[in-house]
Order: C-alpha cells, then sequence, then structure tokens
C-alpha cells in the first residue's frame, strides 16, 4: 500500500518530542490512564481526535487578519453565510460555536420525555444531548455494518425496512444520517440512501436532519463507489445530500478544517426564527453564535478547501495506508477503510481481558506507554453496554502528519502486537453520570 502524496507543502513547524519511558508511565499514572488527562506537550503524535486538531493553510491564516469582530453585522459573518449557501445551499443558517451547541438547540426544539429519534448511529455528544432531554435513540445502520471484514461499499447506510418499520409502529419526533458515521467506523453513507430515507420520512410526517461533519469526505466516497456519481464534482454531490432533508448541522472542526465553529440550518423558517432565539439565549448573536470574526474566517475558507477532489483524495490515501498496514501488523481492523480514522478492534485479539476490563482502552493505554501516541477507546468504555465494537479508534488530524509520523504508529503497534497476551484490564475508579469516557479515573488490573 502506498501512501499519498501530501498535495501542500510545509510552512509552519511545531516541535513534537518523545517523552521517555519512565516519564510515560508516570504521566499515565497521574493521568489515572485516562488519555484525555494528558497534556498534549506529552504526546509525541496525538490521533485522539481530528476534531478542530488540523492544520490551517495560508489562505486561512491571511483570511483572519482581515476579520471582523464586530457584534451584530460583521463582515466576517456575511462571508461565512455566503460560503455556507455555496456548500450547502441553506439560504439562512445559523452560526453555533460547535457541534454540540447544535445538538442542544435541535434537543431542545424537536424532543421531549419520552420522545424518540432514529439514526443510523447517533455520535456520543449528539446520544448525550438527546437522551439528557429525555430522548431515547433508536441505531439501525445496515446489518453489514456490524461486521468487521464485510467490505460493502457503505457501511454508514441506514437500514431503510427497520426505518419504515419504526415510523409506521412508534411516534417518532427525528430521524437524524450521520455522515460519514464516526462511531461505526468512519463509514460513509450513500447518496441513494439518504435519498430512500429522506423519501419514507416525508410518508411519515418525520423530520429527518443531517449530522454534516464530515459530509465532504461522505461525498468523496460516493463519487469513488457509486458509479451513479462517478462523473459529478464534489460540491455537486454535497449540495445535493443538503436537498434531502428538513435541515442539518456541522461541526466545523471536522470538514470545515477550522479550529473551532459550526452551523445550523432548517429548511422551515418558523423553526430558524425559533433556534435563532435559542442561540441568543446560550450561544450569542446570530452573526457570531460563539464564534470570533477569526474563527467565521478560518471557516469559510476552510469549508470550501474541503471540496477539493485532491485534497479528499490524499486524506482518503492516508486512513487506507494506515488501516492496511494495521491490519498487516496483525490486528483486526474495521473494512474497508473509512474517511478521517484507522479502527482496530481487539475483541478477539485480546479476547483474555473481558469487556468489562475495557480490552481496546487497555490498547489505548499500551500504545501511549510504548510510543506516546494518543488514541481514543470507542468501545465500552464509552458506550457501556451497548458497544457493538472494542475500537481503538486512530483520527488522523488534516494535513498534519506524514508518512513518517504514521510509520512510527504502525512500528509501535506492530511491537505490542508481539506481547499483545502481557495487556492487562482496567477498572474504573471515578465515573460522571454521562460521557464517562472523558472524566473517568481508572486503574490497571493486576
Ligand atoms: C459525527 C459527529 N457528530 C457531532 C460531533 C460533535 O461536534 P463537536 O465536537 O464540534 O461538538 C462530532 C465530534 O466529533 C462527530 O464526530
Amino acid at each position: 500500500m502506498k501512501h499519498p502524496v501530501e498535495p501542500f507543502r510545509i510552512k509552519v513547524v511545531e516541535p513534537i518530542s518523545l517523552p521517555d519511558r519512565e516519564e510515560r508511565e508516570r504521566i499515565l499514572r497521574e493521568s489515572h490512564y485516562n488519555l484525555f488527562k494528558i497534556p498534549s506537550e506529552k504526546v509525541f503524535i496525538d490521533l485522539l481526535t481530528d476534531s478542530g486538531t488540523g492544520a490551517l493553510s495560508q489562505e486561512q491564516w491571511s483570511s483572519m487578519m482581515v476579520a471582523d469582530e464586530s457584534y451584530a453585522g460583521p463582515r466576517s459573518w456575511y462571508k461565512l453565510k455566503e460560503a455556507i449557501y455555496e456548500f450547502s445551499g441553506f439560504e439562512d443558517p445559523i452560526p453555533v460555536h460547535q457541534g454540540r451547541a447544535a445538538e442542544k438547540i435541535i434537543a431542545s426544539l424537536f424532543l421531549y420525555e419520552g420522545a424518540k429519534v432514529v439514526s443510523n448511529t447517533l455520535f456520543d455528544t449528539t446520544r448525550a444531548n438527546f437522551e439528557s432531554y429525555g430522548a431515547q435513540v433508536y441505531d439501525i445502520p445496515i446489518p453489514e455494518a456490524k461486521t468487521l471484514d464485510d467490505t460493502h461499499p457503505f457501511k454508514g447506510n441506514i437500514d431503510l425496512k427497520e426505518l419504515e418499520d419504526l415510523l409506521r409502529q412508534k411516534d417518532i419526533s427525528l430521524v437524524i444520517m450521520v455522515m460519514t458515521n464516526n462511531t461505526g467506523g468512519g463509514q460513509p453513507v450513500d447518496l441513494d440512501n439518504l435519498i430512500q430515507a429522506y423519501e419514507i420520512c416525508k410518508r411519515y410526517n418525520t423530520p429527518l436532519i443531517i449530522d454534516a461533519c464530515r459530509i465532504s469526505e461522505n461525498s468523496y466516497f460516493v463519487k469513488r463507489r457509486n458509479p451513479k456519481y462517478s462523473d459529478w464534482s464534489i460540491k455537486d454531490i454535497v449540495r445535493e445530500s443538503f436537498k434531502h432533508c428538513d435541515g442539518a448541522f456541522m461541526s466545523a472542526k471536522k470538514d470545515g478544517l477550522s479550529n473551532m465553529g459550526g452551523f445550523l440550518a432548517f429548511k422551515d423558517p418558523d423553526k430558524t426564527l425559533r433556534a435563532k432565539e435559542l442561540l441568543i439565549l446560550w450561544e450569542g448573536f446570530i452573526h457570531y453564535g460563539g464564534l470570533s470574526g477569526r474563527d467565521m474566517e478560518s471557516f469559510a475558507v476552510g469549508l470550501l478547501e474541503s471540496l477539493d477532489e485532491r485534497y479528499l483524495e490524499y486524506r482518503a490515501g492516508q486512513v487506507e495506508y494506515l488501516t492496511y498496514a494495521l491490519k498487516e501488523a496483525g490486528w483486526d481492523v474495521m473494512l474497508p477503510p473509512g474517511g478521517h480514522a484507522a479502527y482496530i478492534e481487539v475483541s478477539k485479539t485480546l479476547s483474555h481481558i473481558p469487556r468489562e476490563q475495557f480490552p481496546a482502552h487497555s490498547l489505548a493505554v499500551e500504545i501511549y506507554r510504548e510510543g506516546a501516541i494518543r488514541t481514543v477507546e470507542i468501545g465500552s468504555l464509552m458506550f457501556k453496554d451497548r458497544a457493538k465494537f472494542e475500537f481503538v479508534r486512530f483520527a488522523i488530524p488534516r494535513r498534519m502528519y506524514t508518512k513518517s509520523h504514521l510509520d512510527y504508529v504502525i512500528d509501535t503497534l506492530r511491537k505490542i502486537y508481539e506481547r499483545k497476551e502481557d495487556l492487562k484490564g482496567y477498572r474504573i475508579t471515578y465515573e460522571p453520570p454521562f460521557l464517562r469516557h472523558f472524566l473517568a479515573d481508572l486503574e490497571p488490573i493486576n
């Protein structure tokens, strides 16, 4: 597997360093074996998340110098509004500081105690926001999504039959299509699947909202994997996707290629107005929604840069390179490679560690111990008994790491594979009431 050539060169550098083994052990102890609590300066390669962590382009940096920081009507907002229109076709978008601010507004507008939501698989913050409003969530990905090595091209698809059954039998308040499906392995949703899901929703008068934070990456896969769209531009696929929904929200920290930001938009003017009322209460005025003018500039430029096919080809190529190299090193991986991360599944390889002792978290800790590389567990620690897989996710920040960085990660995982039987389970010593993985304390079981 070849690593793609980067379609850019590096102009600004940020030093990174590798703490020695003793220090790494001490840091793990002091962080209570929770990788979220490790200072980033003590991380050599940071693959914790692709959210807000990527490198900015020279056009983004230069746009920030001319940002307008006015409270009402700043130039930077009109530029962002125009970019969101060009990207999505939404004429009256609402800025938010990041995705979960939009999730809270959506929850407040559509949900109540006992409400029911259906999705191809909700992301953890979306689920937590919805559940905090008393909603019950049904994740219904297609059956192929539940296997590791089925190479179905669109494992992010929603199960259309189950969707129709649920809409017929239950009073569903909302359907959310997550594109790509982060929790299920960064897998794309076919545009045709979205079109059919929206047709079904319209029949039952149920609103469909797109979680669009990785819609450019999703559209790249639609172009590559569905021959019907092979001649379409990425922009046309993105814009077509937004035609088949009642609204959308997007964390700009992903395909907005920005460090901060997001938007929320509805086709219904009444919903838009009510969302604006809540925005002022929680986020700020409708012309900045928790963002500085600089954030809005960077977002406006980054959003349109994410449509560049050469960039998307390189990005998908990096994920593919890492995924197949980890497989070659012996690990079970989610196939086909998805959009923003490689995923190792450890249920078989670390079968000596029971689920209650968090086998994927054990590997994530070991990866830090061996190589000062930070990844994240997406398994029983994050999702309790709802976890379908025991994943370690290697999320690749955008335009940031080179082939040698990824080769260092691969070598580290090769070494760990050779002594995988030595890995031990963990127990929780403190957990918060929701989203426990962010703040939990753990200790190894000896
Ligand atoms: C699919 C998905 N939806 C929503 C979010 C939430 O976005 P934010 O982190 O900007 O609040 C994320 C963040 O990783 C995500 O991956």
